[in-house]
């Protein structure tokens, strides 16, 4: 949450500033801004309400600097303003600072340091802008002990992701992160820092890890790392060989179709990175072993992350063997179940920074107990803190409604159940013909995003009136119908319901009135007759039925058939009508499809 990019040693800044915030705007969207300096005595500052494009357009010619700092805002403390918009600066408007995460004794620092400061926002932002500035003109420290003794003072609950600026020094940044993401970018000549590596790929492809804890000191041609008890730190930079226009919109309209229209692709990269020609998964054999132990798995995530992990669940207990139990990961950060005795844990997480998600990892490592992020976004935070990593290689996922990474994370967890039910020596998973299954299913999606017209028609017809509407299934499809429901009340504001169509009739059924949209998933031998009779029930109840079936349970009057797959991997079809509808409903209301109304992509605070 919040985009942060920031610049210095080159005259392009304030372009390199917006096309960085551009890239960010995924991360929040309700207020940007940017301040320059030129290092010649002229600084800038300029702050807007609303989307990037609104900062752009207030933007003029003399507004140049060799050196600046952008912030897009997904608000916290204070509504979205100018006033509480990035970058605060302290009262005498020497220092400038953008910040991602949330300062969690913002109050007390105020108290004890700031009595007599009057604040002109509502932000825990210019708390820290203010205090800096208290300690180097009260206190007369130079502004790197400045900014340590302030990082210092911030209690280990916060969160935050800082660049700070000095007019004094205007040709450095001050930069630190606790538990929100950032990293250095290293260019010729210049150096960037930014919350996403996508914000810097026009300017570079090579870059360097910042960690938690430690203060960086980013200039024209230098970067210099010391931790909090002021040890330098030694960092080698890495590349990052994508192309800057795998996070273009290309042709589309919006990301989100450019991505649901990618999943074949990445069900075929997954096969290409996961299983050799034979079919036999690559997954290294120090992941299988530490899991083989373990006596129970436990799958953490949030949002579409959880509802991959029920998907998961399924194929691990099918092809391992091992019981395995799925968690909400806000929810087990403070509710720790009963354990078993030699638990494993699983994160799934597209961005690798949900701070939900990590709060779990912070207390399961404390425990001793070992772990594996599957994420799409390679050194995030999750990634380096868990024993083990598995990259998604979905590319970047840009629309706030995943999609790609959804499946993608089912495919990965099929793949891991495979080779982890090998290592286990069940017979199931040798003889589960994955890369055959894998290739059946790149085709059916194929198939399925050629069809897209069809539900942009249904979509119009069914969905662009009712206030609610209902997903229903069994056993797997019902996992589905969660993340279908997701997928269309989040970009177009229906009220929709994943249920299990059995459970229905407990109450729920109330609330189907004529007309109400109930879209069954039906792909299972054992339940698709139960779900159909659910579906009747509906019927008799004014209910507008449409039906996802798998093409051996179809009927002929079924709204959209699939290809038969192995019936563990019929999430990874299903899904995709369930996307394209979410899309169209939310196209045809003229919403925002990739930004919906008070989300953002990757959900850094508690
Ligand atoms: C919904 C969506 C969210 C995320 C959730 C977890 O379309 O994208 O529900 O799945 O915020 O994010 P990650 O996977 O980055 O941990």
């Amino acid at each position: 949450m919040c985009g942060i990019v920031g610049v210095t040693g080159t005259k392009q800044s304030v372009s390199v500033l917006i096309e960085g915030l551009e890239r960010l705007e995924y991360r929040g969207y309700d207020s940007a801004g940017i301040y320059v300096n030129d290092q010649t005595g002229n600084d800038y500052l300029v702050k807007r309400v609303g989307r990037i494009s609104n900062l752009k357009n207030a933007l003029t010619d003399d507004i140049a600097g060799t050196a600046g700092i952008g912030h897009t805002r997904w608000a916290t403390h204070g509504v979205p303003s100018e006033v509480n918009a990035h970058p605060q600066f302290s009262a005498d408007e020497r220092f400038y600072l953008v910040h991602n995460g949330v300062i969690e004794n913002f109050e007390q620092l105020k108290q004890e340091y700031l009595a007599d400061v009057n604040f002109v926002s509502q932000t825990d932002t210019e708390v820290i802008a203010q205090l800096i500035d208290r300690f180097v003109v009260d206190y007369k420290m130079d502004t790197q002990s400045a900014f340590l003794k302030v990082l210092h003072l911030i209690n280990d609950d916060s969160s935050y992701a800082f660049v700070l600026m000095d007019r004094e020094t205007p040709d450095t940044l001050y930069v630190a992160k606790n538990k929100s993401p950032l990293l250095v970018g290293i260019g010729d000549g210049f150096n960037l820092v930014a919350s996403d590596a996508v914000a810097m790929l026009k300017q570079t492809h090579t870059f360097m890890e910042i960690q938690d804890k430690e203060v960086v000191i980013v200039k024209p041609d230098k970067v210099t790392i010391h931790d909090f008890e002021g040890n330098e730190m030694k960092r080698d930079t890495f590349r990052v060989d994508m192309d800057a226009s795998a996070a273009d919109k290309g042709t589309y309209p919006f990301y989100m179709l450019k991505e649901v229209d990618e999943q074949p692709a990445v069900m075929r990269k997954l096969v290409q990175e996961y299983l050799d020609e034979d079919g036999r998964p690559t997954i290294e054999a120090g992941l299988l072993n530490e899991m083989k132990k373990a006596d129970r798995l436990y799958i953490i995530g949030a949002g579409t992350s959880y509802h991959a992990g029920l998907v998961g669940a399924r194929m691990f207990e099918r092809l391992t063997k091992i019981p395995t139990q799925v968690f909400i990961s806000s929810e087990f950060a403070y509710e720790q179940p009963i354990m078993s005795e030699k638990p494993f844990f699983i994160f799934l997480t597209q961005s690798g920074e949900t701070a939900d998600s990590r709060e779990v990892l912070v207390n399961i490592k404390k425990q001793g107990w070992p772990s594996l992020t599957i994420t799409n976004v390679p050194k995030s935070t999750l990634s380096r803190e868990a024993s083990y990593t598995l990259l998604l290689h979905a590319g970047p996922e840009i629309a706030v409604a995943s999609t790609k990474a959804y499946t993608a994370q089912v495919a990965l967890q099929a793949i891991l159940a495979k080779a982890l039910g090998m290592t286990c020596d069940q017979q199931a998973a040798t003889e589960f013909d994955l890369k055959q299954q894998l290739g059946i299913v790149a085709v059916g999606m194929q198939a399925l995003v050629d069809g897209k017209e069809k539900l942009e028609s249904i979509a119009s017809r069914y969905l662009s009136e009712p206030r609610n509407a209902f997903y229903i299934g069994r056993g797997i499809d019902w996992s589905v119908a969660l993340e279908s429901a997701l997928k269309l009340k989040e970009i177009s504001y229906v009220q929709a319901e994943g249920f299990a169509s059995g459970e229905l009739k407990h109450g729920t059924i109330a609330l189907i009135e004529e007309h109400t949209p109930v879209i069954g998933i039906i792909t299972q031998d054992r339940t698709a007759g139960l779900t159909r009779s659910n579906l009747q029930e509906v019927v008799s109840r004014g209910a507008s039925v449409l039906t996802i079936a798998a093409k051996h349970l179809a009927q002929p009057d079924d709204t959209i058939v699939l290809p038969d797959v192995d019936p563990l991997l019929t999430p990874l079809l299903s899904v995709v009508p369930a996307q394209l509808l979410a899309y169209y409903t939310s196209l045809g209301k003229g919403l925002d499809v990739d930004k919906p109304r008070n989300l953002a992509k990757s959900v850094t605070v508690q």
